[in-house]
């Protein structure tokens, strides 16, 4: 019987049994991941007891894809996906290609016609993307240069996919599909719309891309900086999850592109961002939460009757998957002149397939392009596949540890120039975005450093204030503040010396200590003029900004009251006994 569940039942639940059975796999020597396939499985309809909504669980999972994605993205700028172009863009479409011949020969095997055979290749073609990138975190590999490669060639296998998705329905009666009516009006128009499709996702495509490369870079940092001054964690969290759903959401809604390619598109937007190591920090909870989700919606979608229905047909795909696959990438790889590790380690990282091969399956179904055993069987060979992908990186390691003994000329020799080149290249982008993070974090020390006051204060708000102050400079004799004024807003003096005019004697204030509280603390008017002695360089606290930030940090506002305090003190002090002379 159907029971329906609500969205807190069907997270409650994949949650606690992910974990369970997480844990139990792990105690087993096995990657988590199988746990959580389980735990799909028995929550999924097939089993009994409680049954999840397959239809949320799957959305849930979408959502663990996009916050993946966007963590890689935030973690890959755009210069490391142009250092790898020249293997993974040509990589990706002759695997595609060659993978979907296979997969067309095997069904013509088995009698099924060119559309359902296309359609069941395409989806045999690609791989997983949140079981590359578990595998790669998994092998502490993502920001290797093997590591890069795969995610490289992933993206294009993505896109590649988002011309699939929007070609097979124009296509599918041209392929044999077997649609209710109107075949002929169909086919006669057919040649035009087809083309005008092609023409119109490419479109859209570019547009997409050529917002995310011009525009993304200057106005994601730009929104970032904005909410990050307002000190606000929970709106920060907010606004990166805003970026990063909104973008990918506006991405498939507008422009047809995947929501994976969004999300991805979003993070490597931000990972321009000084603010980068922030965003990735706050998404990762989440991001670790609902990719775990992926795999329960798998294993619910999963009909473990079909490795008894078709036993052999399930091996084949499955032998297509791990080994007509691995072998296309790594020769290709090797014919790229690239070495054996690199195509060894590639070829292990796109032996599985997952999201985007169900999404094919269920569309070719739905077009009447594909038998629903096909489906079934893409499905088994899918959950079979992840489940192996570990050892198909074990065997992937000892191959190459065996080519290293028995030809090793060969395994370190063969492809070492353009390797070598592609790594220096990668290295160069790395120095120049760890150079830029150093250069951040040596501006947070030297405002310590020249400003102790603020050591009380935790990194954010440090990192906070580096945003709010606005720099200003001053040349000898020039008047900073003048006596009467409003105070628009607080001074600390980062280099140079001011002279505190006040009715008798002047004070001296160097570098490191601040003027113009009084007038702020107080809300009243300037109590002296203040002139810079020689060339000054300030940091300027506004009004608006110096109330926000005091008001969160009373220690800091303390600090401040009290040498306000002094002051007024000394100045009454002062003018008592110039009164009294
Ligand atoms: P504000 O009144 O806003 O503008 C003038 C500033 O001069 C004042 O804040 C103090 O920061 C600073 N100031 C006033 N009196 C003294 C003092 N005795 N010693 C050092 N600085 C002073």
């Amino acid at each position: 019987m159907h029971h329906e569940v609500s969205l807190i039942a069907t997270v409650a639940v994949s949650f606690v049994f992910a974990a369970v059975f997480g844990y139990l796999a792990d105690r087993l020597r096995l990657p988590p991941l199988v746990g959580y396939l389980v735990a799909g499985i028995l929550i999924g309809p097939i089993t009994p007891g409680f049954i999840a909504d397959a239809a949320l669980a799957g959305q849930l999972a979408e959502m663990g894809v996009i916050l993946l994605m966007f963590g890689v993205g935030l973690h890959f700028s755009a210069s490391e996906l142009l250092a790898v172009r020249g293997i993974a863009i040509p990589g990706a479409i002759v695997q595609i290609v060659l993978a979907t011949l296979l997969g067309v020969g095997l069904a013509s095997l088995w009698g099924w016609g060119i559309g359902a055979g296309l359609v069941f290749g395409l989806s045999l073609s690609v791989a997983s993307t949140v079981v590359l990138l578990k595998a790669l975190e998994e092998r502490n590999q993502v920001n290797s240069a093997n590591g890069r490669v795969a995610v490289g060639w992933l993206i294009v296998e993505d896109l590649a996919m988002v011309l699939a998705l929007v070609l097979l329905p124009a296509l599918a009666e041209i392929l044999g599909a077997h649609p209710a009516a109107g075949t002929a009006i169909g086919a006669a128009a057919g040649g035009m719309p087809i083309a005008l499709t092609i023409a119109m996702t490419l479109l859209k495509v570019a547009a997409f891309a050529v917002m995310a490369i011009f525009l993304g870079p200057k106005v994601v940092p730009w929104l970032l900086t904005l909410v990050a001054r307002t000190g606000s964690p929970e709106l920060f969290t907010l606004s990166v999850l805003a970026i990063a759903l909104g973008i990918a959401f506006g991405a498939t809604e507008f422009f047809g592109v995947s929501f994976a390619l969004g999300a991805f598109f979003a993070g490597v937007v931000m990972s321009e961002s000084n603010l980068s190591h922030r965003a990735a920090a706050d998404s990762l909870p989440l991001q670790n939460a609902f990719s775990v989700l992926f795999f329960i919606s798998v294993g619910m979608l999963f009909d473990p009757s079909i490795l008894l229905r078709e036993p052999i047909a399930v091996m084949a795909a499955l032998a297509l998957i791990i080994f007509g696959k691995s072998v296309i990438a790594s020769l290709i790889v090797l014919v790229l002149r690239f070495p054996v590790g690199m195509s060894l380690s590639v070829a292990a990282s796109l032996a599985q397939i997952g999201e985007f091969s169900f999404i094919l399956a269920g569309l070719g179904v739905s077009l009447g392009l594909l038998p629903k055993e096909g489906q079934d069987i893409i499905l088994a060979g899918a959950i079979l596949s992840i489940t192996l992908n570990p050892l198909v990186f074990m065997a992937a390691e000892a191959l190459e540890k065996g080519l290293h003994y028995k030809w090793p000329s060969f395994a370190t020799g063969y492809g070492r120039r353009r390797h070598d080149v592609l790594v220096r290249e990668l290295g160069d982008i790395r120095a120049i975005n760890d150079e830029r993070n150093r250069q951040h974090q040596l501006k947070m020390q030297q405002l310590i450093d020249t400003f102790p006051l603020f050591a009380q204060v935790d990194e954010h708000s440090q990192e906070e204030l580096l945003l709010l102050f606005r720099p200003k400079s001053a040349s000898p004799g020039e008047r900073v503040v003048r006596v009467g004024d409003r105070g628009d807003g607080m001074y600390f003096i980062a280099s140079g010396v001011v002279e505190v005019e006040l009715e008798d004697e002047n004070v001296r204030l160097e570098a490191g200590a601040f003027f113009g509280e009084m007038a702020l603390l107080t809300g009243g008017r300037r109590t002296a003029d203040v002139i810079a002695i020689d060339f000054c360089e300030f940091l300027v606290l506004e009004r608006r900004d110096f109330n926000v930030f005091m008001s969160r940090h009373p220690a800091l506002r303390t600090a401040v009251s009290n040498m306000a305090r002094e002051r007024t003190e000394m100045n009454v002090l002062r003018r008592s006994r110039d009164q009294s002379s």
